[in-house]
């Protein structure tokens, strides 16, 4: 198999867009595609400062290293979620490349500023997700206001995209389909603009850039990864894939092109300010704030109780 661009040997072959490229024009074709798309989006400009939010994992390193391969101002944003070997690691994986590349890496550990993941979990008796969205959200936007950025991206790829449209299809979400684009503009002052560069690029494509470029990124999933739902819609769009190639991209396109702007986000109140911590909130108290409130409240029950037990009787 040769190269479609310089007929060398080729590396990777991508039947979704019927080529086969070697190691340098892969890498070439994968910076372009991102480029494209950030400009065609218009998502952020040169003279701006983009926050990135970075895992550890394969699609937020790629992502990173391509904005600073093609002359991005950026600073990446790591959450600690608190998750056991899984934290530490793709912490140590995002600090290594921050300190490689030496750009400026911002850490925040969960367990410190309100609670980790497991532990709010285990007070809330919700699944990890739940609050780990929510929490994730929430320090997203404020650390991003914080340090003076107007724009946040995030490393959600192909598949991401084309599962999260399934499901969303399959249940008729209309607000989430509403709110379904690469670029999300900010609906109040303290909120930034949140972006998806790599949200034409496959998992595949995104593995091999990683791979080819030797980033050193956590391979294991979460242990609490998404649920079955979103590994399941995954699954089913890879076997459709395997044999149409390039319906992944079909999917996700024409839904932007021919039918995103049919689903009209319901007019609600804009958002006021959380009374607790002043960030934006649809209700008095913001949902991360609503979360904190419940898990001292569970937190408190759970100690009187084992007071009263503990009484001599
Ligand atoms: P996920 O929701 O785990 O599929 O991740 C989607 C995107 O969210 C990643 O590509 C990152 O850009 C961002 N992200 C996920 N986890 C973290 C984290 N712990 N810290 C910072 N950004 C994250
Ligand atoms: Fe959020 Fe796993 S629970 S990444
Ligand atoms: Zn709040």
């Amino acid at each position: 198999m040769k190269c479609t661009r310089c007929h060398a040997r080729a590396t990777i072959n991508l039947p979704s867009h019927n080529a086969a490229f070697c190691r340098a024009c892969f890498l070439l074709y994968f910076c372009r595609q991102v480029e494209r798309t950030i400009t065609k989006e218009k998502m952020f400009t040169r003279d701006e400062r983009v926050l990135v939010a970075v895992s550890g994992g394969k699609d937020s390193l790629a992502l990173w290293d391509v904005l600073i391969t093609q002359g991005y101002q950026t600073e990446g944003l790591y959450l600690d979620l608190g998750i056991d070997a899984y934290s530490s690691l793709s912490r140590q994986k995002a600090e290594h490349f921050a300190r490689l590349h030496h750009v400026p890496l911002r850490i925040v550990p969960l367990a410190e500023e309100a609670v980790s993941v497991p532990v709010a979990a285990r007070f809330t008796q919700r699944p990890p997700c739940a609050a780990c969205g929510k929490m994730k959200r929430y320090f997203f936007d404020r650390y991003a206001q914080e340090g003076g950025f107007t724009v946040l991206a995030t490393g959600h790829n192909l598949d991401d995209e084309a599962a999260r449209l399934l499901a969303n299809v399959l249940h008729w979400q209309m607000e989430y389909l509403a709110r379904e684009k690469p670029v999300l503009h900010p609906t109040h002052p303290k909120f930034v603009r949140k972006v998806r560069p790599l949200y034409r690029m496959s998992e595949l494509e995104t593995a091999a850039y990683a791979f080819l470029r030797g980033i050193d990124y956590v391979i294991d999933e979460c242990p609490h990864s998404h649920g079955a739902s979103q590994l399941f819609y995954k699954e089913i769009l890879n076997r459709i894939e395997a044999h149409m190639p390039g319906t992944k991209l079909t999917f996700v396109q024409e839904f932007l092109r021919s039918a995103q702007s049919l689903f009209v986000a319901p007019d609600g109140s804009p958002p006021q300010e959380c009374e607790s911590c002043g960030m934006p909130a649809f209700a008095p108290l913001c949902s991360f704030c609503r979360l904190m409130h419940e898990v001292e409240r569970k937190r408190r029950q759970n100690r009187d109780q084992s007071d009263t037990d503990s009484l001599p009787s």
